[in-house]
């Protein structure tokens, strides 16, 4: 046991505390500032995780948490681990995450990083994955596969909440353990547990990201991009060039977009190299979690490009993508809070040929 104050948030969100012998540890459920009473519940070599056994000084930006589900234990529901502080302080938090980043991977940006871009705190998510387990339909409890019965959820938006309530009223109806919530949904559709695949899960982010895009975009002449979805981004992008390719591995509803081809492919092989045209000038790309390891290959076959707009929702593996480009640097920096109450942050870095 040992008592430590807060001080900074790890980039996957977690408070970051000095054990009185100088080793940090890492712990959830806290916050910078917080003055507590830690217990160690895993040790390595040079760091190791805490857990919050009393809270002595609470942080002052800490609130009371506005959900009754809302939790750290296998009781309680696993999301919205932020949701123990006022959402001003969260916004702050994110930036701090992402300037230590950028100091972290030395990375050459010596503009300010673009004020945050966000909407409601609350009700905004368009589409959940929840779990119906014997007779509780909900969230899984923290890293476990516990289902959690939920009836009301604070970041749903009223249209997947109606569906949470309808599933939670005709549960014998429904037969998986995985049902999905989409607020493009008929209830018909919803019962025939229909499952639409990836989409932006924060429609109002999502629009503020096409309007952030389209604003910035430069003319090109032939254009690339990858991780297209349902082609969410291709509509705003062909607007200033002449051709785009657009990559995925699954591509649903074969989207039709004048001067915009389609194709399907596992971009983490570098098969699909010989399918690009070598001469394009512009490059988009929004990989999952992962990022994109072949990135710094594939820019070293395009001669001609001359930008590369980077979405990414996790900035740490998009900074380790940028750090191996040699020859391009990042001009702009825009974050977008796509999931409040959580750690995840959005981000666009706009690069430009040194
Ligand atoms: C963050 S989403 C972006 C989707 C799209 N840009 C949008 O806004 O709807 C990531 C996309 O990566 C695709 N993806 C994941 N792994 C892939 C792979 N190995 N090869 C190609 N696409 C992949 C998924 O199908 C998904 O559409």
């Amino acid at each position: 046991m040992f008592e430590a104050k807060v001080e900074s948030l790890s980039f996957r969100g977690l408070g970051v505390i000095k054990h009185p012998n100088g080793k940090v540890f890492y712990s959830e459920g806290c916050w910078p500032e917080d003055y507590a009473q830690f217990e160690i519940i895993k040790e390595k070599k040079n760091y190791g995780f805490a857990r919050i056994v009393k809270l002595l000084k609470p942080s002052p930006s800490r609130r009371d948490v506005p959900c009754s589900y809302q939790g750290f234990s296998d009781q309680k529901c696993g999301g919205c681990s932020w949701m123990i502080a006022d959402y001003e302080s969260q916004k702050k938090q994110k930036i701090n995450i992402l300037n230590s980043l950028i100091k972290r991977y030395k990375i050459d940006f010596s503009n300010k990083i673009d004020s945050l871009i966000a909407g409601d705190e609350f009700s905004y998510k368009n589409r959940a994955q929840v779990h119906l387990q014997s007779n509780n339909l909900g969230f899984y409890a923290k890293a476990s596969k516990k289902v959690i019965n939920i009836k009301q959820c604070q970041v749903l938006n009223s249209k997947t909440q109606e569906q949470l309530e309808f599933i939670q009223n005709n549960k014998e109806k429904f037969s998986k353990e995985k049902i999905y919530l989409d607020d493009r949904l008929s209830i018909d559709e919803l019962l025939a547990e229909k499952n639409l695949g990836f989409r932006q899960g924060n429609s109002y982010i999502n629009s503020k990201m096409r309007a952030t895009i389209k604003a910035l975009l430069p003319s090109y002449k032939k254009g690339i991009e990858l991780f297209c979805g349902a082609g969410n981004f291709s509509e705003i992008l062909i607007e200033n060039g002449e051709r785009l390719q657009a990559f995925d591995y699954k591509i649903p509803n074969s989207p039709s977009i004048l001067n915009v081809s389609f194709v399907e492919s596992d971009l983490f092989k570098n098969d699909f190299f010989s399918m690009i045209d070598k001469d394009s000038d512009f490059l988009f790309l929004d990989p999952p979690r992962s990022g994109m390891k072949n990135l710094n290959h594939l820019v070293s076959e395009l001669k001609n490009l001359q930008s590369i707009f980077y979405l990414s929702c996790s900035p740490d593996s998009m900074l380790q993508d940028i750090v191996s480009l040699k020859n391009f640097r990042i001009k702009k920096i825009i974050p977008f809070d796509a999931y409040p109450q959580t750690p995840h942050l959005e981000v666009l870095s706009i690069l430009e040929k040194i």
